[in-house]
């Protein structure tokens, strides 16, 4: 299957998807490989042992690729570690010929598109997403970022890669917590912007056709879930409205993310980290949208028992309103969320007093059944 994303402000991308497109890579990349002086292939260190041997066994000439690798997990989003990247690229006499292809999770697509549209102000960068949460969403739409110390997501760019190739293939290497982590980011597309979609999922059993990592309807599941993702940015590339319904559940759970980091506790990924940021602000959603109290309940049935109950005490709550501060939404001190009306409609910027959100965590807190 084959998108074309265009946006008019930036370059149209080229999407392919499907589960036969491995045979594809070789000619499909061979027109991006043709005049580039130099290939850099960027990976994590867990990707470089799963997916570089089989990205290069699929496409011989990458053997001549310089791989760059970075230590897998979140902490590679540093200003430290893009740091190191603009200067292995120095070194190696990158230029505005060459070409990055960044193979792995959402840590390695942000990361290295940050690095690309930044170094030399720009030099062309392709994603091959490796993970679930990357082929749905994290690889789409030309969001780069890294994080500043624990505080997620607050430099970057919005800057498009050449192309996205997803072969569902890489998820056989993928473990049960992350894919799980990827159908949280699955659940948000469907509940903010597709009612069939969301009918869909909620219909059949999700995590079953997931676990098995390769199936029509997994293909299904990710092409239509990349489908509404693109249909969203074309329309607003920069976030200025309506993409901004795709934050729902990450103000709240950009915060349990940060949490987790301080607390020196279990990391939370950020797909688990949105599941829970999803409880809290569909509760807040039924106090000032009125959604529906079935469908809330719907949907924490589909979040529990899969994803960890992640056990906040009063002193976290107060460090969540801390972090609150710097989301991007936030204006004149106040904070806002996307908020669902019913699955497929949702409103983006909607301001919520501490005490709305307080009360959101709260209720997240009595579905503790530990
Ligand atoms: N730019 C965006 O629009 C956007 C959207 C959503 C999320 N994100 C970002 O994406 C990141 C999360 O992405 P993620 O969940 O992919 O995390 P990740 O990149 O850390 O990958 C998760 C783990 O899976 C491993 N992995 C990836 N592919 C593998 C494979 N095929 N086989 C074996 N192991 C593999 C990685 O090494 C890592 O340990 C966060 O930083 C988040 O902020 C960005």
């Amino acid at each position: 299957m084959q998108f074309t994303l265009n946006t008019g402000q930036a370059n149209a991308v080229e999407i392919v998807t499907g589960p036969n497109v491995s045979g594809d890579l070789k000619e499909w990349l061979g027109k991006y490989l043709t005049g580039c002086e130099e290939v850099f292939l960027l990976a994590d260190s867990n990707t470089r042992e799963y997916c570089v041997p089989r990205v290069i066994s699929l496409v011989p000439s990458l053997q001549k690729a310089e791989v760059l690798e970075v230590p897998a997990g979140e902490k590679s989003k540093s200003i430290e570690t893009a740091g190191q990247l603009w200067n292995a690229l120095a070194d190696k006499g990158a230029s505005r010929q060459s070409l990055l292809i960044c193979l792995g999770g959402g840590v390695v697509t942000d990361l290295g598109g940050f690095v690309a549209s930044t170094f030399k102000r720009g030099i062309p960068f392709i994603h091959i997403p490796t993970s679930l949460l990357g082929m749905v969403d994290a690889a789409i739409g030309g969001k780069t970022a890294i994080n500043l110390g624990n505080i997620k997501n607050q430099v970057g760019t919005f800057h498009q890669p050449e192309a996205i190739f997803i072969y569902p293939g890489f998820l056989e290497t993928l473990n049960a917590y992350e894919l799980m982590s990827g159908v949280a980011e699955v659940i948000k597309t469907a509940l903010v912007a597709d009612a069939p979609l969301w009918k869909k999922i909620t219909s059949i059993p999700l995590k079953e056709i997931i676990q098995k990592k390769s199936s029509r309807e997994l293909e299904d599941i990710i092409s239509g879930t990349v489908a509404v993702k693109c249909s969203i940015v074309e329309k607003d590339f920069r976030e200025t409205g309506l993409r901004g319904i795709l934050n729902f559940g990450h103000t709240l759970g950009h915060a349990f993310e940060t949490l987790s980091h301080q607390n020196n506790s279990k990391h939370l990924s950020h797909g688990h980290a949105v599941a829970l940021g999803m409880i809290c602000e569909s509760h807040l959603s039924g106090l000032k949208a009125g959604f529906e109290q079935n469908i809330q309940n719907e949907l924490e049935r589909m979040i529990f028992p899969d994803y960890e109950y992640y056990p906040i005490k009063n002193e976290d709550v107060d460090f969540i309103m801390d972090t609150l501060v710097h989301d991007k939404k936030r204006k004149d001190s106040v904070n806002r969320f996307t908020l669902v009306k019913s699955p497929g409609n949702a409103i983006p910027g909607v301001e919520c007093t501490p005490a709305e959100i307080k009360e959101s965590m709260e209720h997240y807190r009595t579905l503790n059944k530990q």
